[in-house]
């Protein structure tokens, strides 16, 4: 990918907390919009549908964004997609093959919960939206692509062991062959998207680094899924993302309170924890 976005924003529509901007309301999920020269795009949209609001409390039109790109099946960033498509009509949706795959929370002793994207793939197809499901990257617009399946690189990011998805009768570990990154090339150096880090937020940097060949890291957007992590694996990412050369963190949504107040505490006024209003620009 050589070409570059000359102007980004990015603007966070649905998240954990919310960081200003009037009546905007918050939950537990992720939704960002992007803005590059004049075209934009939905990376996630959260789970019930406070996008929709929160977009419109904050001046944004989302009508005008040519496609949903979905960072995993996960129901906290997918389960407002038929609500989304009823009110904007059809888009382009872009995902993983594997998105669609029964997903579960696993907990010892309780009955698994499902935590995939609740609506199926027929509640998509009903409000015409097309379907492009790909394994691998794919370029969106100019600067920006999707990443592919993310490899598997580190040592110290594992994926806990409650995540499952259905496998013929049975259940297996959930490896998340569906997350997907964004990455976006501007004029300061990449901007990397993240949903929920599942494969580890560093994997996700190093691949979007490999797979555009950029090298500079100018920031990292998204869900960081540190709360359940040790305290090595959070110094272990905080250790990367200084080697990486990463001078922005905004880690928000799945981040967690203890991991975000370490993230602060090391990266001081390079580390944001983001929330519903927040807008990046770069
Ligand atoms: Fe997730
Ligand atoms: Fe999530």
């Amino acid at each position: 990918m050589r070409d570059r976005v000359r102007q980004l924003r990015v603007t966070i529509l649905a998240d954990n907390l919310a960081a200003g901007g009037e009546g905007v309301l918050a939950e537990h999920g992720l939704s960002l919009l992007v803005e590059a020269d004049g075209q934009s795009l939905l990376f996630d949209v959260g789970q019930s549908g406070i996008v929709l609001g929160n977009a419109a409390r904050l001046g944004l039109d989302l009508t005008r964004a040519h496609s949903v790109v979905l960072s995993h099946g996960h129901y906290d960033h997918t389960g407002a997609l038929p609500l989304l498509l009823a009110a904007l009509g059809p888009k382009e949706i872009i995902a993983h093959p594997a998105l669609f795959q029964g997903k579960y929370a696993r907990r010892r002793r309780a009955k698994p919960r499902p935590i995939g994207f609740p609506g199926g793939r027929d509640a998509l197809a009903e409000r015409g939206a097309a379907l492009n499901l790909d394994a691998e990257p794919r370029a969106l617009l100019p600067g920006v692509m999707t990443s592919g399946e993310i490899a598997r690189t580190t040592d110290f990011e594992t994926i806990p062991a409650y995540f499952a998805v259905r496998a013929g009768r049975g259940m297996r570990k959930d490896e998340f062959a569906d997350e997907q990154a964004l990455a976006i090339r501007t004029r300061k150096g990449l901007v990397v998207l993240v949903g929920c880090s599942h494969r580890g937020v560093v994997n996700a940097l190093r691949h979007a680094a490999a797979l555009t060949g950029e090298e500079r890291i100018h920031a990292v957007i998204g869900g960081t899924h540190l709360g359940p992590a040790s305290d090595e694996q959070v110094e272990r990412t905080i250790e990367e993302f200084e080697n990486l050369g990463v001078e922005r963190v905004v880690a928000c949504h799945c981040t967690g309170f203890r991991a975000a107040a370490r993230l602060a505490e090391a990266l001081g006024d390079r580390f944001d924890p983001g929330g519903v209003g927040y807008q990046f620009k770069a």
